[in-house]
């Protein structure tokens, strides 16, 4: 079915904040190279900071390098025509009776443009206005679709705990509908794990081994190259378990996990994503202490370069006792996943940047051949890239040409980047057009947001409250802390340590 692009204006709350620049003025951009955008559209950008249209679009557009960077000088032009399309406005977003003053804005720019009064508002402003503004909208009758569409998206963090994410859900609700609620995780607008969905559900070989007797153990890693640069202050509030854990690893996790959807419907997917969050089998505070290692990068050198260990870092505390490294194994109590563990991990400043699912299969139930490597190793593995070289690789036994019958591990892989058109849209990019067009299907419902939180809760409290909780350091620049290890060894298994490129053997290994 061809989704409709209605005409509509798109509304930035925190116009001059960094997410702004970095993300969503070049999302759009894109967008708009791609002839994705409705033919009426506009975009109105919002904050405190006094300025006026002509100055909010040398910030956000002219100069701002991580839009220019990527606009070849041909297409210069084409710069200016989506510049004109910008707005800006400066209230206090704080105070009521300002939102008369953005609404006769909206006014004369939705009849400038004709955009039929379709309003999206996207919060990307610090969280504690999150409960504010829509309130403020709603008391303006901005929230009101009885003539015209209204959408809010809002970015995370979505709660700071299981208590606060219900309140933020139940105050939204006073003021929008869920259905004009979008909830952003970045991740889920990243190509590959929606290719994860077209992997299962569009093949007949996946399916079938995908469960409890064919699938040894499941493994997603998320790392990061990068420390917490400027936002020291922010992190210190998070942590790693708030920052990629209750999110994005959860929803890459459940995109994994979950059963097939009825129809590729938004409802129907996002009822099988919570489905798998309610099966989570709840942490006790034994398996706090035995199944979750938090780390904390400390100061190393790296050739011959000192770096900074966390508590070093600007806005951090010098006692700080908050993870950069999180690391944990788990159990989905449901038909298809009992008994089968799920390792997942994250963490800053380590070796790569790195996001990938390693889907583990059983051995063979009888070994025929000899190998000449490590019958672990032998075990067919299905890894799933996400970042950086998004594709997908097979690993499995092949016989050694010659005598014997001496078998050893190649690799089938597909990579994005050999498609002719190789253009992998950033998350921003597609999700935003998904919110123009009302699908929600890669945002978060509610239910799910507060079903995530609440296997995290426990951890985050268990933490908070008992001072015996160890936080291990781990110098920057490796992967983590050994403890991690630990977790796998258990079951006589190793964490994969993935290279910067998808396929390692035979071949360099690039970190
Ligand atoms: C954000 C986190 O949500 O995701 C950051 O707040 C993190 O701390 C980022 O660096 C990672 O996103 P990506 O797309 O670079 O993997």
């Amino acid at each position: 079915m061809m989704k409709k692009t209605d005409n509509s204006i798109l509304v930035i709350f925190g116009a001059s904040g960094d997410l702004t620049f970095r993300k969503l003025i070049p999302a759009v951009y894109h967008l708009f190279k791609g002839n994705f955008l409705p033919k009426n559209f506009a975009v109105l950008g919002v904050s405190r900071t006094a300025m006026n249209d002509e100055e909010f679009r040398n910030k956000v557009v002219f100069e701002n390098k991580e839009l220019t960077k990527k606009v070849p000088d041909s297409d210069k032009e084409g710069l200016k025509a989506f510049a004109d399309k910008i707005h800006y406005i400066s209230i206090d977003t704080q105070s009521e009776p300002d939102y008369a003053k953005l609404k006769s804005r909206l006014e004369e720019v939705d009849q400038k443009y004709n955009t039929e009064g379709n309003y999206i508002f996207y919060l990307s402003t610090p969280p504690s206005l999150y409960e504010i503004i829509p309130r403020n909208l709603a008391a303006h009758g901005l929230s009101d679709q009885s003539r015209s569409w209204r959408r809010l998206i809002v970015e995370k963090p979505f709660g700071y705990s299981l208590a606060t994410a219900r309140e933020l859900n139940k105050k939204l609700l006073t003021c929008f509908k869920e259905d004009q609620i979008y909830r952003i995780d970045h991740y889920l607008g990243k190509e590959t794990v929606q290719n994860l969905l077209v992997t299962r559900f569009s093949n007949g070989i996946f399916e079938p081994l995908w469960n409890r007797n064919y699938v040894q153990h499941i493994e997603i890693t998320a790392a990061e190259l990068v420390g917490v640069e400027k936002r020291g202050g922010y992190y210190e509030t998070s942590g790693a378990l708030r920052d990629m854990v209750q999110n994005h690893l959860l929803m890459v996790m459940a995109i994994t996990a979950m059963e097939p959807p009825v129809v590729a419907s938004s409802n129907a997917i996002r009822n099988e994503i919570v489905k798998v969050f309610q099966s989570l089998r709840p942490m006790t505070k034994e398996d706090i202490h035995h199944n979750v290692v938090r780390g904390q990068y400390t100061s190393s050198t790296i050739k011959g370069e000192r770096i900074k260990g966390y508590r070093e870092e600007e806005g951090v505390n010098p006692n700080s006792k908050t993870e950069t490294y999180v690391a944990m194994k788990f159990y989905i109590d449901n038909w298809r996943w009992a008994g089968v563990p799920f390792y997942i991990r994250t963490g800053k400043k380590l070796p790569t940047r790195v996001t990938e699912i390693v889907v583990h299969f059983k051995n063979t139930p009888h070994h025929l051949f000899a190998y000449n490597e490590n019958i672990q190793k032998m075990n067919n593995e299905l890894i799933i890239r996400i970042q950086p070289d998004e594709g997908i690789l097979l690993k499995f036994g092949m016989k050694i040409p010659g005598a014997g019958f001496n078998v050893k591990t190649v690799n089938m892989d597909f990579h994005y980047s050999d498609l002719t058109d190789a253009y992998v849209p950033e998350a921003y990019e597609r999700l935003l057009l998904d919110a123009i067009q009302g699908d929600s299907t890669l945002y978060a419902r509610g239910d799910a947001v507060e079903a995530a939180w609440e296997f995290c809760d426990p951890i985050l409290q268990e933490w908070e409250s008992n001072p015996h909780v160890k936080l291990y350091g781990y110098p920057a620049g490796t992967w983590g802390p050994s403890a991690a290890d630990k977790l796998m060894a258990d079951e006589k298994l190793t964490w994969r340590y993935p290279c910067k490129n998808l396929t390692d053997e035979d071949k360099f290994c690039e970190l």
